[in-house]
């Protein structure tokens, strides 16, 4: 523990470290309530970062507040179907309490975003006046199933993205939108919501055991995610996640956390995109390249097709054939 509140600490220098506890796991016993202290809000630019939320559901919201409380970011449009969640979402953090959406700020299909901005893009090349501003970036927190239609159709428009985790369902899925986002955005941020990197305690880990290497070399991990028993039943057994035919295997939809976390440890170089990626060779998964997102799925998937046909994969023939081949 003291280690963990020394490492902190020095990572982030002004944090009332006093305040952190860093759990070990549920049944630890602490003495004061765990509380994490945001980054302070950087002081704004004279030309913010714009961004919209599409969805506005749990993880919408969560961004939405994240951007507004922690970051210089602006969010400035929303596309949701439920009016309540769009309106909700659009008072607290884009047009205020009292105040009605402004062309450009509501939308109430993804869709329908897509077609305002090429239009609006349309009328700022031809000279009109008073054209609303655009995005820089969007948040997409629709369901998995979704994710690959929003990312094809917006990759033409050239904004920043950070698509909600899992990338997609299915390999094919993933592979669009690698080709979609690969010929449109070669300048631009395409982000995964892997978030566990961003975690205090878990940017310290990495910090000790790949730059400080304070225990060496690492022969091996044990990981356990402890997924809960109420998150669980209300996600896995009965929820958004329950059935592998309409969104993705567990392995995919909630441990492709895990498996990104127990890469980025492992496998990846130190400083992402410099330096070699750590052995297993075939193994080069995590940098934050979009090649490596996709390697990264196409390994869940290759495990799931040999769980489902009960056999051994060769993972150097199985990327040739399934994947390499479209890339
Ligand atoms: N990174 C993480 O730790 C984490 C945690 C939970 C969920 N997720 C992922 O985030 C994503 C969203 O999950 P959630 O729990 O917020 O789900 P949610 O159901 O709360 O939100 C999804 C929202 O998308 C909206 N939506 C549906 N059709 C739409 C359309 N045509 N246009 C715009 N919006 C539309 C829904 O109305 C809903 O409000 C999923 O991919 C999920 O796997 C990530």
């Amino acid at each position: 523990m003291v280690l963990l509140r020394d490492g902190i600490k020095s990572a982030y220098p002004g944090t009332r470290v006093d305040d952190l506890v860093v759990l070990g796991s549920e049944t630890d016993t602490v003495d004061q309530a765990p509380v994490i202290v945001p980054p302070q809000k950087p002081p704004m630019s004279e030309n913010p970062p714009r961004f919209i939320i599409i969805g506005a559901g749990s993880r919408g919201r969560n961004y939405a507040e994240a951007a507004v409380k922690a970051s210089n970011g602006l969010i400035t449009a929303v596309a949701e179907p439920h009016d309540y969640k769009r309106e909700s979402l659009g008072k607290n953090f884009i047009w205020g309490e009292n105040e009605k959406p402004k062309e450009g700020q509501s939308f109430s299909h993804w869709a329908d975003f897509v077609t305002y901005e090429f239009e609006r893009r349309r009328r700022v090349a031809a000279g009109e006046e008073n054209v609303p501003e655009g995005v820089d970036g969007a948040f997409i927190c629709v369901l998995d199933e979704m994710h690959r239609d929003v990312v094809v159709a917006l990759a033409p428009l050239g904004l920043h993205i950070m698509c909600e985790k899992p990338l997609a369902c299915s390999l094919q899925d993933c592979l669009d939108m690698y080709k979609a986002i690969r010929q449109h955005s070669s300048s631009k941020i395409f982000s995964i919501g892997h978030v566990l990197r961003y975690s205090p305690h878990n940017i310290l880990l990495r910090k000790l055991l790949v730059e400080d290497r304070v225990i060496g070399d690492l022969n091996s991990l044990v990981h356990t995610e402890p997924v809960g028993w109420w998150h669980y039943t209300h996600s896995y057994v009965r929820g958004n996640w329950r059935n592998d035919k309409t969104t993705g295997p567990s392995l995919l939809t909630k441990s492709c956390h895990d498996i990104d976390l127990i890469l980025w440890l492992l496998c990846s170089p130190e400083k992402a995109g410099q330096g070699e990626p750590h052995l297993p060779s075939t193994n080069e998964l995590i940098g934050c390249t979009l090649e490596e997102i996709i390697r990264a799925h196409a390994m869940v998937f290759a495990a799931e097709e040999a769980r489902h046909e009960g056999k051994v994969l060769k993972w150097d023939e199985w990327w040739a054939n399934s994947v390499a081949k479209d890339m």
